[in-house]
């Protein structure tokens, strides 16, 4: 489709694939206007993780902001900006980062399409509030004549033999054979350590979460831009359907690793999880550690003790 092969590390409209290391203002400043059809990224949560300086909460807004008006200068007409970000802890208090970012992206004139919920099961336990199991995706377009693919994502219905009872099509199926939208709630495993995308960065977004948005939100040969690329998956879901990729990362460490996924997801050797393959269930696969120790009667002394004061109680 087009040569995939050289990864540049300038922007030039003549590129397939730019990796840059610096600062993605920089790399901004050199993408002409309205040239990007999706911008999608994981920015810094201002945490303190490794590759950023824990700022005021002020402070790390009026960062954002800045990113974010030159990304919106940057947009095509018909694109659509995904922003994907967790909480800011503060003292032990929450601030959801979608709910401050929002008024920054409508004030430039976007329009939010969806706040999707993407929902995962491993993290931090906390003890003193319910452990965070999701995070969000705020997706704004720049019009109202954005793209939207619906049909290469659709996933598959749970009632594919559903039929009409009534009406002038009844008997005749009701599902869309494509199957359905996926809705705005994503169930999709984060890349923790046994998952197989899993890198030394601290906190990549997989493959698959991004797949989704760009068959999507783009054509083939759009560009899909990444202002915090860390280990390279927005360019790696953009490369392989056929779009080019452009996306920066301060750290040297993770733009080789950009690099080096990019390059394996070229050859066709990176390993990812396919999208749409359902969630591990430990249960059905009859993983043994689903299994407490403390249900096995033989060993546990509870069970035992309730066994018998049960028996005792039925027999008087
Ligand atoms: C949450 S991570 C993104 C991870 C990425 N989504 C992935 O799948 O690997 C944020 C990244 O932004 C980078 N970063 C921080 N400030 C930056 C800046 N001003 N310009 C470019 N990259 C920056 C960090 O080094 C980090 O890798």
């Amino acid at each position: 489709m087009f040569d995939k092969r050289h990864i540049s590390d300038k922007f030039s409209n003549s590129e397939n694939i730019v990796v840059y290391h610096g600062d993605c203002l920089k790399l901004l400043s050199t993408i002409p206007d309205e040239s990007l059809q999706l911008i999608v990224t994981s920015p810094p949560y201002n945490i303190g993780k490794e590759y950023e300086k824990r700022l005021k909460l002020e402070k790390y807004i009026e960062q954002q902001a800045a990113v974010i008006r030159e990304c919106v200068r940057g947009l095509s007409p018909r694109g659509s900006i995904c922003w994907q970000v967790g909480n800011y802890v503060d003292n032990g208090s929450i601030i959801p980062l979608d709910t401050v970012l929002y008024p920054i992206f409508t004030k430039l004139g976007l329009k939010m399409r969806n706040r999707i919920i993407w929902h995962f099961e491993h993290g931090l336990h906390c003890s003193r509030r319910f452990s965070g199991r999701y995070e969000t995706i705020i997706w704004f377009t720049k019009s109202d004549n954005y793209v939207f693919n619906l049909d290469p994502v659709r996933v598959p219905q749970k009632y594919p033999g559903k039929k009409y009872f009534k009406g002038p099509n009844a008997g005749k199926h009701s599902c869309n054979p494509l199957g359905k939208n996926p809705g705005d709630f994503w169930v999709i495993p984060n890349v923790k350590s046994n998952h197989v995308e899993k890198t030394d960065h601290p906190c990549q977004f997989p493959v698959e979460l991004i797949e989704r948005l760009v068959l999507s939100m783009t054509n083939e040969k759009d560009w899909v831009f990444d202002p915090f690329l860390g280990t390279g998956t927005s360019i790696i879901a953009a490369v392989r359907h056929n779009r080019r990729g452009v996306g920066a990362d301060v750290m040297p460490q993770y733009v080789g690793l950009a690099r080096q996924r990019i390059e394996q997801e070229i050859a066709g050797t990176l390993r990812t999880r396919p999208m749409n393959q359902p969630v591990y269930d430990p249960i059905k696969a009859g993983n043994s550690l689903t299994v407490a120790p403390w249900t096995k009667t033989d060993n546990a002394d509870q069970p035992l003790l309730i066994k018998e004061k049960k028996r005792r109680y039925v027999a008087r």
